[in-house]
């Protein structure tokens, strides 16, 4: 018979390939999970790194590190607590390190080494996403004309986003404009500052808006507003005095022309 037609040949050959099957996956399935661990934080909040151990036999070495940096961890046989970053703290049963004071510099990847006293395992990479909500966007307005306003809406938050306008009233399409946009980070503590100014043209009466990042808005304003009643009023007796004067100005000076003529003539 040949080898191939042997029942136990290919029995073995099965358990072999389903061996190596098993085998891939278990090995996949390692890798995938440690791509996957995924932790994320408010600036001033605080995370918890559980780095998970494959064998649970008495750990020699603990690593929490970023990059090449220490971040906190332990030798069976050594106190390097001094080393560790001063925003955390270790979890000596559970291979877990807790992290405070969170700020944007924080971000980025993170890797747990664990040596056991029979096992070596592979790096744990966890990967830190520190963000910040929004401030509330304040607006700033200049009129100066009484025919346009500029506007500038600003807030600050991370990661960018863009700063967005809801405008409603007549014919609003024509009658604002975004001119400027940006987006700037600050170099120390790289929060964004969005900000967008846009000019809105009164020549069509008033106008609401508010501006918002992401789910975050501002209150609701106006902006091209008439005239309040109270400065109405005065304006109205301002004009009637003013025309008072000019009116009684042309009588006096026609007056005089009438008396000047009747001089004249009367010579
Ligand atoms: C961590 O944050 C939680 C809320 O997110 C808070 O209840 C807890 O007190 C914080 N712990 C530390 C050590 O700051
Ligand atoms: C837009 O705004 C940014 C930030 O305020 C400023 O640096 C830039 O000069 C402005 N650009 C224009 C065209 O006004
Ligand atoms: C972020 O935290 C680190 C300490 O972990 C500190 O050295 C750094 O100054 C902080 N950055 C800001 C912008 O607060
Ligand atoms: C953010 O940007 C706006 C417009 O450029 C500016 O008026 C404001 O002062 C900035 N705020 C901060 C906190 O930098
Ligand atoms: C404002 O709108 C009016 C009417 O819609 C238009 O005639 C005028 O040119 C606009 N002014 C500016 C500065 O765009």
């Amino acid at each position: 018979m040949a080898p191939r037609c042997n029942p136990q040949f290919l029995n073995l050959k099965l358990s072999l390939r389903l061996l190596a099957v098993l085998n891939m996956m278990w090995h996949s399935s390692v890798t995938e999970v440690a791509a996957q661990i995924q932790l994320t934080g408010e600036v001033g909040g605080n995370v918890t790194f559980r780095c998970p151990v494959a064998k649970p036999t008495p750990i020699k070495l603990f690593y929490l590190q970023k990059g090449q940096v220490f971040v906190n961890g332990y030798y069976a046989s050594k106190n390097i607590e001094d080393k560790a970053w001063e925003n955390t703290k270790l979890d000596r049963n559970k291979t877990t390190v807790h992290m405070n004071s969170l700020n944007i510099s924080h971000s980025g990847d993170y890797q747990c080494h664990i040596i056991s006293d029979s096992h070596t395992q592979p790096a744990t990479v966890i990967h830190l996403t520190v963000t910040a909500s929004y401030s509330k966007p304040k607006a700033t307005m200049d009129c100066r004309d009484g025919l346009s306003c500029t506007v500038t809406c600003a807030s600050h938050g991370y990661p960018g986003d863009k700063m967005m306008w809801n405008v409603t009233g007549s014919q609003k399409d024509e009658s604002w404009k975004v001119v400027n946009r940006s987006e700037m980070n600050d170099p120390y503590t790289m929060m964004v500052n969005s900000s967008s100014t846009a000019n809105f043209n009164c020549s069509n009466g008033e106008l609401k808006f508010s501006c918002f990042v992401g789910d975050v808005t501002s209150n609701m304003f106006s902006v091209c507003t008439p005239l309040d009643p109270e400065e109405l009023k005065d304006n109205v007796i301002v004009a009637a005095m003013c025309a008072v004067v000019v009116i009684s100005f042309i009588m006096v000076i026609l007056l005089l022309c009438w008396k000047c003529r009747k001089g004249q003539k009367g010579r």
